[in-house]
């Protein structure tokens, strides 16, 4: 069914209750998530902007004529083409065959990689328009890497200025809500972060220079609408000022411990350092995860948002778990940047474990203080102590 967002735009996208693993299974969707797309009504052109995910393409296209009789449509919008958004396009097409569709050059390279379809593509680049009539337009504005080569926005100078975002901005957070300002904002907000540290943080030096220079355009802007999630209503200047934030190194006073066990020991030293942390640093908060048991994407974003990282693992067959390796391969393409950590864990004979990490450690970026700390076999009371202590020292080590 489509929504009413304004008199003349239409949410006409696709709410997924179900989904809870998305780009395959390499990040979690605990909460769904939406594929927003819309219907701009303009004075003499209506436009349709993305699509949806493809198993919903005909359910998409059903619903669409129930809005719109299909070749009323002028021209289709594709600002991102990964299939979330560009999956239902070939069916919209069959219908409407010939229907531009604006995009940018890179967009229509990856329409094409995916879909093999010689579809009337119309290229366009930043501060390409397209007019609706009555004085309005669509402004197109290329915003490559945020997060693929394809994406662009678009910006509606109607209805008090709308800006379509496609993934900038967006959460994978389903609600049958359409407006930031009609759900609960902690966990709508937890996805937002969750959405950029997973998903954009690769890219905050792209991400720093696309919000200036819109910002930098000064115009005015009622909506933000993106292609998952809630659209911005409600001080819809709070999440421009949160991604401006995010990607400029962010952190807060959190302390990160991630681990694996086998027998319990590296969960013992991990819970003697987070002791020492919050002994010597009273205001410091400090999380434990266990890697194995903990959803990837949520310790990621903890980890997005602390200033320190301790990673520990027993070692295994001259090695380390294989919870904290994927971890860690992950925590290493996010790029994170101006953040401190070390490793730990406990052996029983060779030891290389906490070694290898802290290499691992200083491949991703981190800034690894000192070389952690390791215990044969269980750790007794003189080795907790210890652990206690090095987690002190770690702290000293952050003021
Ligand atoms: Fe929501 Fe990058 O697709």
């Amino acid at each position: 069914m489509a929504k009413k967002i304004t008199d003349n735009i239409s949410w006409v996208g696709k709410t997924d209750w179900e989904l809870k693993m998305f780009h395959g299974n390499e990040l979690s969707t605990r909460r769904g998530s939406s594929y927003n797309a819309y219907l701009l009504r303009g004075a003499s052109k209506t436009v349709l902007i993305d699509t949806v995910w493809g198993p919903y393409d005909q359910e998409f296209v059903a619903r669409l004529k129930q809005e719109i009789a299909l070749d009323k449509i002028d021209a289709i919008v594709m600002q991102h083409n990964e299939t979330d958004h560009s999956g239902a396009l070939a069916e919209l097409l069959r219908e409407i065959p010939g229907t531009p569709v604006y995009c940018t050059a890179k967009g229509e390279a990856i329409l094409r990689g995916h879909y093999h379809q010689d579809w009337n593509y119309i290229k366009v680049k930043t501060g390409d328009t397209l007019d609706l009539g009555g004085g309005e337009s669509l402004t197109f504005v290329e915003a490559p890497m945020l997060h693929w080569p394809d994406t662009m926005f678009s910006y509606y100078n109607g209805c008090g200025g709308v800006l379509f975002s496609n993934d900038g901005f967006g959460q994978h957070y389903a609600s049958e809500s359409l407006f930031n300002d009609e759900v609960p904002e902690s966990g709508m907000m937890y996805e937002a972060e969750k959405y950029f540290a997973n998903i954009l943080g690769p890219f905050c030096p792209m991400v720093t220079r696309k919000v200036k220079e819109i910002l930098a355009m000064n115009l005015p802007l009622k909506l933000i609408c993106p292609s998952h999630g809630v659209i911005w209503r409600t001080n819809p200047e709070k999440i421009v000022e949160k991604y401006l934030l995010w990607a400029e190194a962010y952190s807060e006073n959190q302390v990160t411990i991630v681990y694996d066990t086998m027998w319990n020991s590296t969960r013992l030293m991990a819970e003697a350092i987070a002791r020492g942390i919050c002994s010597a640093a009273p205001g410091m908060t400090v999380k434990l995860f266990n890697a194995a048991k903990e959803d990837k994407n949520d310790i990621l974003t903890e980890i997005f948002h602390s200033r320190a990282l301790l990673v520990g693992s027993p070692t295994i067959n001259n090695g380390y778990s294989y919870a904290i390796a994927g971890l860690l391969e992950m925590v290493k393409g996010l790029k994170l940047k101006k953040k401190s950590g070390a490793a730990f864990g406990s052996y029983g004979w060779s030891g290389e474990a906490s070694k290898q990490l802290s290499a691992l450690l200083a491949e991703a970026g981190i800034n690894v203080v000192d070389e952690g700390i390791r215990t044969l076999w269980v750790p007794d009371e003189t080795a907790l102590a210890a652990c206690e202590e090095y987690g002190r020292a770690f702290a000293a080590k952050l003021a």
